[in-house]
């Protein structure tokens, strides 16, 4: 049940029987102030000004003819012609007892649904992750929970870089340490530390930076030897990262990983297509692809290089067939990357290209979701102290290790105390949630400042104080001796709280669908922070196990379940663990 969805029909049809041609659009929303109802159609105006009629007057046919019946308590016109609605409790408590009792609280999967390929996380291989990393990955896993929760079928793809000339040198290290006997997977052991002395290997030993080149020829020409090299370097380098999605809670599998290097064979090829349609030109012996639609402001197109004048291939190449094999092969019907904003204006031109040269069918969306950056204390690009990337990894432990120390030092009632394994996997879900929260809860096109202690903070719009949210839910379950998963009580709303709290757990369902189409994972967090708000205000308000009958008593008790299954899912969809103490 979406209400701003029936609620949109519904005056639509009002607005047809009250003579407005179709196309008008009701601008049906929630009201941002109260007395001005629950719900706002704010489609008067707009109509009203296109047919040169006066609005109000418009705003009172529309009402007239405006079926609401069960639905709405009252309906009254406003200022200029907003038409405010009041929803009616009864009925609101019939669709939260509804909704409450079922696992998709009420949301429907869509008629229509997508095939989707999301390109997410997408590091690459030479070395470790690091924090920044944490955007693409969260976000992108996010996004991609949600859609699959609406209904659409999701590929995705870890579109890892595993190819290029850096690759050269990495095996010619590699090969180094082999032939003094060592072991690959302990060589890789730390990549880090691997890819620095590789790299001052490279700079200070003319020996070495020949190998490497020819390990780069040897690898493009397909040498039996040297791939089998690159495979090894690729596999430890995969499990590494495979190792962060599980600590993560991220649903990227081995299987997902789709490197650079799938393309290698389709370059030529579709390099020589973009030549053929007239779309790449030769210039300075480099083939080009000029785009006039994305000229600077002195009017000159912009360049995309799709081969080198050696011939090499470049990144803007690879996402070419990279789109053509997700559109033809994968059969997407939406294509969604999620990449840092500095790549911008490569994701506009291999669209663009893509689009020019058919490469993928007109019905396919082209989305490139971009975020900004991670920043330290100073506002500068968070880095360690000696002013290298922080890695992911040591981001994970000091989280659990923080959040840990967090839930042990917290005041316990006698009885309740936790067991120190206890602490560790509470440490590990607060930890965990917390730097997610962080990541996914600010508006992700701006860049954010990363401080540990407003992340772990239990109050504020933060991962812990939702988690807690719904701790507190399963606490009053606890002590009201009922379980939470079998409880069903029959909700009625009368209090100011209960209605409040009733309408908010029913926008759930246009949250989602605001989310799935528009890819901003911060909505559907502050949409989860207004609700456990909203629940400790009801909580206050309206005592749940000292109520004033037992009919009361089950009704509030539902409310609190419909809170929990929300905070449950909505984390969860968001790649958040609820648990049941903190
Ligand atoms: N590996 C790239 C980088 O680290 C990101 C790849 C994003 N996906 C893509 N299809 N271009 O910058």
């Amino acid at each position: 049940m979406n209400i701003r969805t029936s609620l949109s029909e519904r005056v639509q049809s009002a607005m047809l029987a009250a003579g407005i041609p179709e196309g008008y659009n009701p601008h049906v929303t929630p009201s941002k102030k109260p007395g001005f109802g629950d719900y706002q159609a704010n489609g008067a105006m707009g109509a009203a000004k296109a047919m040169k009629r006066n609005p109000r007057e418009i705003a009172q046919s529309i009402v007239d003819n405006l079926q609401l019946e069960g639905i709405a308590s009252k309906i009254e016109i406003a200022g200029p012609g907003f038409i405010n609605i009041h929803l009616d409790q009864q009925w609101l408590a019939q669709q939260l007892q509804s909704a409450s009792q079922d696992e998709r609280l009420g949301i429907e999967k869509k008629s229509a649904p997508l095939t989707v390929v999301a390109d997410y996380s997408s590091p690459n291989l030479a070395k470790e992750m690091h924090i920044g990393h944490i955007r693409s990955t969260c976000i992108g896993d996010a996004i991609v929970r949600i859609l699959e929760f609406t209904g659409d079928t999701l590929i995705r793809q870890n579109h890892v870089g595993d190819w290029g000339t850096q690759f050269g040198m990495l095996i010619a290290e590699l090969e180094e340490h082999m032939q003094d006997g060592e072991h690959a997977e302990f060589a890789l052991k730390d990549l880090e530390t691997f890819y620095k002395q590789s790299k001052k290997h490279f700079d200070e030993d003319e020996d070495f930076k020949k190998r490497a080149r020819d390990y780069v020829v040897k690898l493009q020409s397909g040498d039996a030897d040297v791939l089998a090299l690159w495979e090894k370097f690729k596999n430890v380098s995969l499990s590494h990262n495979q190792d962060i999605y599980q600590k993560l809670n991220v649903s990227l599998t081995a299987e997902d990983a789709c490197g650079e290097s799938f393309y290698n064979d389709d370059l030529a090829v579709l390099v020589k297509e973009l030549k053929d349609k007239g779309l790449s030109v030769e210039s300075d012996g480099a083939q080009v692809v000029f785009l006039q639609e994305l000229a600077d402001k002195n009017g000159d197109p912009s360049p995309v290089i799709v081969q080198k004048a050696d011939g090499g291939y470049l990144y803007a190449t690879t996402d070419l067939a990279a789109m053509r094999y997700r559109c033809h092969t994968l059969k997407a019907d939406r294509l969604m990357y999620f990449i840092d904003d500095r790549q911008s204006l490569h994701m506009k031109q291999v669209f663009l290209t893509a689009q020019k040269a058919n490469f993928v069918p007109p019905h396919v969306l082209l989305e490139h979701h971009p975020f900004g950056k991670i920043l330290g204390q100073d506002g500068k690009p968070y880095k360690t102290r000696e002013g290298n990337a922080v890695k992911l990894s040591d981001v994970i432990n000091e989280a659990i290790e923080r959040a840990s120390e967090i839930v042990r030092k917290r005041e316990r009632k006698e009885g309740d105390e936790l067991s120190e394994d206890q602490i560790i996997s509470i440490g590990e879900k607060v930890g965990i949630g917390a730097i997610k929260y962080a990541d996914l809860s600010k508006t992700r096109t701006n860049d954010y400042i990363f401080d540990w202690d407003a992340m772990l903070s239990f109050e504020g719009n933060t991962g812990p104080y939702l988690q807690y949210a719904y701790t507190r839910v399963a606490s009053i379950f606890r002590n009201a001796g009922e379980s939470l998963d079998t409880f069903t009580g029959e909700i009625v709303v009368e209090e100011e709280k209960e209605k409040e709290l009733a309408i908010k757990l029913l926008q759930f369902a246009e949250i989602i669908e605001q989310v799935s189409e528009d890819a901003f994972p911060h909505v559907l967090c502050t949409y989860l922070y207004d609700l456990a708000s909203l629940f400790m205000s009801f909580y206050e308000a309206c005592p749940i196990l000292k109520a004033d009958s037992a009919e009361l008593r089950a009704s509030r008790l539902q409310i609190s379940k419909a809170v929990a299954k929300t905070m449950t899912l909505g984390l969860d969809l968001l790649g958040i663990d609820v648990m049941e103490k903190m």
